[in-house]
C-alpha cells in the first residue's frame, strides 16, 4: 500500500484548506512600520498601511481569513482603556482591511493584556487581584468598538468567567446580533505565548500583590475536565465556534472537544509552537517545511474546523495552492 507516490497518494487525506486557516496579525502605531518579531521569523509588527499588501499576499494563497491584534497607541493604565477607543491600530486595521477586502472574513482578538499597565486580562482590584467582572465589562466595551469598525467575528481571549455572555449580549442589544463570537473556550496558561507577549509587549508586570502568571484565570493543563467545562460553559453563552489553544500539545482536548460539541471547534497554533519549529530548523536538527507540515497535518487529524496559525502565509509553500 505505500510502493509508489500514486498508491500513497490515493488514500492520504489532504491538509485543511487554506480557506479555512487564519492568519494573527499584529498591527502597531505609525505608519512606515513593518518590523520582524525576533522570536517569530517571518513575522511582523505591521503598520495598517503595510499590514495591508501582507494581507493581500496572503490572500492570494487562499487564505480565508486574519485575526487582528493590536498595540496600544495611548498610555496603559489599570483599565487597559486604550483597548476600546475606536481609533486604536486594532479598530483602524479592521476599517482598512474591509475596505481593501470586503470578501475577507477579519476576526479580533479582544483582551486588555496589551492595554493594561499591569499585563493582566483584567483590571486589578486595589489588593492586586484581577477582577473578573470589570474585565467582562471592559471586554464588552473592546468587542463593541471592535464590530463597529466592521469586524465579522470577534475572539475573547481573556479567559474571564461569563466573558462570552456579558459580549453577546453587548453585541444583540447594539444591533450586531449577526456577528461571530469565537471563544478561546479551552485557553491554557502555557509556557508556549512567550514570542506572542514579546511582538504584543503583553507579559505580566511585577506588581505588588498581582500574581506573576495567569493561573489564576487561564486553564490548567493538569486539569482536563475543568477545560472542557469551559467548552461547555462557553456554547450555553452563546458562542459560535469554541477554541482549544495551544494546539499541538493539546490534540487530545481538540478530539475531546470535537467530540462533545456540534460547534466548529478551531484550534491556535500559538508562538510558541511556531518558534519551537523555527529553533530546530535553525539549528539543523531538522527541516522547517517538513516539520511545519507535519505538524499542521496533526491538527487536521485531530479535527480541527479552523487552523489559526503563523504558517498561513506559508500555506502554498507547505502545501501547494489547493482550496
Ligand atoms: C492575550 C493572548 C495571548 C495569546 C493570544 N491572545 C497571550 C497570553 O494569554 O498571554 C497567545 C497567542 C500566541 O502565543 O500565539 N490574552
Ligand atoms: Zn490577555
Amino acid at each position: 500500500m505505500r510502493r509508489t507516490e500514486g498508491i500513497r497518494a490515493l488514500f492520504d487525506i489532504d491538509p485543511l484548506p487554506a480557506r479555512r486557516w487564519c492568519w494573527p496579525t499584529f498591527v502597531v502605531p505609525g505608519t512606515g512600520v513593518e518590523r520582524e518579531i525576533p522570536s517569530m521569523p517571518g513575522q511582523y509588527n505591521y503598520s495598517v498601511d503595510r499590514l495591508i499588501p501582507a494581507v493581500e499576499r496572503v490572500i492570494r494563497q487562499g487564505i480565508g481569513s486574519v485575526m487582528v491584534f493590536g498595540q496600544a497607541d495611548a498610555p496603559k493604565d489599570n483599565g487597559g482603556s486604550a483597548a476600546w477607543c475606536p481609533h486604536a491600530p486594532v479598530q483602524e486595521a479592521v476599517r482598512a482591511l474591509k475596505r481593501a477586502f470586503p470578501d475577507l472574513t477579519v476576526w479580533t482578538d479582544v483582551c486588555l493584556c496589551a492595554y493594561t499597565a499591569h499585563g493582566h486580562c483584567a483590571p486589578l482590584r486595589p489588593d492586586g487581584t484581577p477582577d473578573n467582572d470589570a474585565g467582562c465589562m471592559a471586554l464588552a466595551k473592546v468587542a463593541l468598538s471592535h464590530v463597529e469598525a466592521g469586524a465579522d467575528g470577534v475572539a475573547p481571549s481573556a479567559m474571564m468567567d461569563g466573558q462570552v455572555r456579558a459580549i453577546r449580549s453587548a453585541l444583540d442589544e447594539a444591533g450586531f446580533e449577526e456577528r461571530l463570537l469565537m471563544a478561546y473556550s479551552a485557553k491554557f496558561a502555557s509556557a508556549l505565548y512567550g514570542p506572542f507577549r514579546d511582538a504584543e509587549g503583553s507579559a505580566p508586570v511585577a506588581v505588588p500583590g498581582a500574581p506573576t502568571d495567569r493561573r489564576g484565570y487561564q486553564a490548567s493543563y493538569a486539569n482536563p475536565d475543568s477545560a472542557m467545562l469551559e467548552l461547555v460553559q462557553d456554547e450555553a453563552e452563546g458562542a459560535d465556534i469554541l477554541m482549544v489553544k495551544p494546539a499541538l500539545f493539546y490534540l487530545d482536548m481538540l478530539r475531546r472537544a470535537k467530540e462533545r460539541t456540534l460547534l466548529p471547534v478551531a484550534a491556535y497554533n500559538v508562538s510558541g509552537e511556531y518558534a519551537m519549529i523555527h529553533a530546530t530548523a535553525r539549528q539543523g536538527w531538522g527541516d522547517l517545511d517538513d516539520l511545519a507540515r507535519e505538524s499542521l497535518l496533526a491538527l487536521t487529524r485531530a479535527g480541527a474546523d479552523l487552523i489559526i496559525s503563523y504558517w498561513a502565509p506559508f500555506y502554498g509553500r507547505l502545501f501547494g495552492k489547493r482550496r
